[in-house]
């Protein structure tokens, strides 16, 4: 009976253990993608590649939908893992959440922008989002 009650703990540690594997790769894959389309953007902005307002409101909108995905990959115990979150997301949740939310304000802003087909305008909410991937990082990532 004891054998058997440990042998279902076992079960029911590896089902926790891949719920918290797969939270990561979620959030990983979300932050991957997002990043792609940012940096198309970035390149647009910087004259790396030509404007075509169509084209950048496709990537800006990617990257608004995006932004709202991460978020629930970051479940408690997924502090530990292949991952480099640090954990005091868990102890400053709040801090985590503030800026989960501007990011997902300024990405609005920023297809907005697009919208609007004015260069200049997209550029400057570029690097409004892009402020706060770094800020968030610098408190929340390891390097
Ligand atoms: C609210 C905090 C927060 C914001 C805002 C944020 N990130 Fe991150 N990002 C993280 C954390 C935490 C990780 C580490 C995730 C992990 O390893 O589990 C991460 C990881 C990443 C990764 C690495 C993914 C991988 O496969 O390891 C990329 C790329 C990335 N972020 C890009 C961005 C970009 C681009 C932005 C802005 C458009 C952004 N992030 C905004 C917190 C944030």
């Amino acid at each position: 009976m004891f054998a058997f009650a440990l042998a279902c703990l076992a079960v029911a540690s590896q089902a926790q253990d891949r719920k918290i594997e797969s939270a990561i790769k979620h959030r990983k894959s979300a932050f991957t993608l997002m990043s792609t389309y940012v940096n198309r953007l970035v390149q647009t902005s910087e004259g790396g590649r030509p404007y075509n307002a169509a084209q950048s409101l496709e990537d800006a909108r990617a990257v608004e939908f995006l932004s709202r995905l991460p978020w629930e990959g970051f479940v408690p115990g997924s502090e530990r893992g292949d991952t480099r979150a640090k954990d005091d997301i868990w102890f400053e949740e709040d801090r985590f959440k503030t800026l989960a939310t501007e990011l997902q304000s300024r990405a609005g802003a920023m297809t907005k922008a697009a919208e609007s087909g004015n260069l200049p305008r997209l550029r400057s909410t570029i690097d409004d989002l892009r402020d706060v991937c770094s800020r968030c990082h610098k408190v929340f990532r390891k390097d």
